[in-house]
């Protein structure tokens, strides 16, 4: 099964993305997850990187296109993957296309977490992520069991660069920006579903499983 995880930064795609790779057994391959740990590692991929996300602006194609297909390319994808945070633009769509039709494989569902874009400043000012395993929590909404210690690691939990608010009006301005003519893409082409993520984190997962069951 091969699915695509679409949303604007802060609509839930990583929270949902945990729980389906988990649930269907699909390795999670996240775009921006892959940067991160480029920058932390302090390569040359991640210095690139560095530069564009702290301005919320998106990593250039080529650079990005790179990583998704060298990624790909791993044995775990065999049984399917789920992209989360790609494509971002009609190019990586395009690549994204092409790529697939040399592995000879298809993509099932696209599936777009929809929230109000007032509530996704909230979302992402309140998010708090593990350092070491990745996981997103929330400090209202999805708080760990311990205030600020990951429940997986136990690691303190820290805020990410580019969810500080003078980042995060110019990454929205962007993803809101780039994500229409993404959105038409896939409905044009009869792979586009629409969740609604405005509701408990439980509820849009029981949404995405009927929908992939279905
Ligand atoms: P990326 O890491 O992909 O970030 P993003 O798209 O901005 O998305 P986020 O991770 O911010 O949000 P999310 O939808 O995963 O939300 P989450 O589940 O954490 O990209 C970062 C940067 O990398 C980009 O800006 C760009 O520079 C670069 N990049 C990445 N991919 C690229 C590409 N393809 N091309 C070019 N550049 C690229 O949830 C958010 C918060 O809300 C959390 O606190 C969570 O606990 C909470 N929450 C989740 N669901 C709910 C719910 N249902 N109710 C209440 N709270 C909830
Ligand atoms: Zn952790």
């Amino acid at each position: 099964m091969n699915l695509l995880l679409m949303g604007l930064p802060g609509a839930g795609k990583g929270t949902q993305a945990d729980k389906i790779s988990e649930k269907y057994n699909i390795p999670h391959i996240s775009t921006g997850d892959m940067f991160r740990s480029a920058i932390k590692e302090g390569t040359e991929l991640g210095v690139k990187a560095k530069s564009f996300m702290d301005q919320g602006a998106l990593v250039p194609d080529e650079v990005t296109i790179g990583i998704v297909k060298e990624r790909l390319s791993k044995a775990d994808c065999e049984k399917g993957f789920l992209l989360d945070g790609f494509p971002r633009t009609i190019a990586q769509a395009e690549a994204l296309q092409a790529l697939l039709s040399e592995m000879n494989q298809a993509i099932d569902h696209v599936l777009h977490v929809e929230v109000p874009e007032d509530k996704l400043v909230e979302r992402l000012s309140g998010r708090r992520i593990c350092p070491t395993c990745g996981r997103a929590y929330h400090v209202i909404y999805n708080p760990p069991k311990k205030e600020g210690i990951c429940d997986i690691d136990g690691s303190a939990l820290i805020q990410r660069d580019d969810d500080k608010p003078e980042t995060v009006k110019n990454r929205l301005a962007i993803n809101i920006e780039q994500s229409k003519p993404l959105l038409d893409f896939y409905e044009d082409r009869g792979y586009l579903v629409t969740v609604d993520g405005d509701q408990d984190i439980n509820k849009v997962f029981q949404d995405i499983q009927s929908i992939i069951e279905n």
